[in-house]
């Protein structure tokens, strides 16, 4: 049975209970790394995502990519905490690309809970994650 954020039975859980439960819907046919993603907006809502990959693989996306994305749909506008699950033998950092879109809507001091099945967890904040990230400042000179 899907998970969803409209399912009741999801808001008691914590957000990295969120994030293993809906890590089940991943589809990772190709590498068979199941990813979940949870996130709490600042408008308090929960937005889960899970990795989609695809057979030509750079189409793939990330769990991190689909929790964001669901929460831009949604009509929320930015990340107050996060949390993201894999089967790893370490907590599950997100890849860089993710780090610049975590970025694009999370502050500096954003928590990013990064988690194993096993229930090891590591606690990073976005700033340290990402450390000297390209932002819109640095398009100051363009007209
Ligand atoms: N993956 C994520 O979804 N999030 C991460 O933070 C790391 C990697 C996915 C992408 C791909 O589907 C699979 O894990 C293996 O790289």
């Amino acid at each position: 049975m899907p998970s969803n954020p409209g399912d009741t039975t999801m808001a008691k859980l914590s957000l990295m209970e969120q994030a293993g439960k809906v890590r089940d819907n991943a589809y990772a046919p190709y590498s068979n790394f199941q990813v979940g993603c949870a996130l709490r907006s600042v408008e308090g809502r929960v937005h889960l995502g899970v990795n989609v990959e695809n057979v030509a693989y750079p189409e793939g996306t990330c769990a991190e990519a689909g929790a964001i994305a669901a929460m831009i749909a949604a009509g929320d506008s930015a990340i107050a905490e996060i949390a993201v699950i894999a089967d790893s033998p370490t907590p599950v950092p997100p890849c860089g690309g993710c780090r610049q879109k975590l970025a694009e809507f999370a502050a500096g001091d954003v928590v990013v809970t990064m988690g194993t099945v096993g229930g090891a967890t590591l606690a990073m904040r976005v700033d340290e994650l990402l450390p000297g990230r390209f932002d819109a400042d640095h398009m100051a000179n363009a007209t």
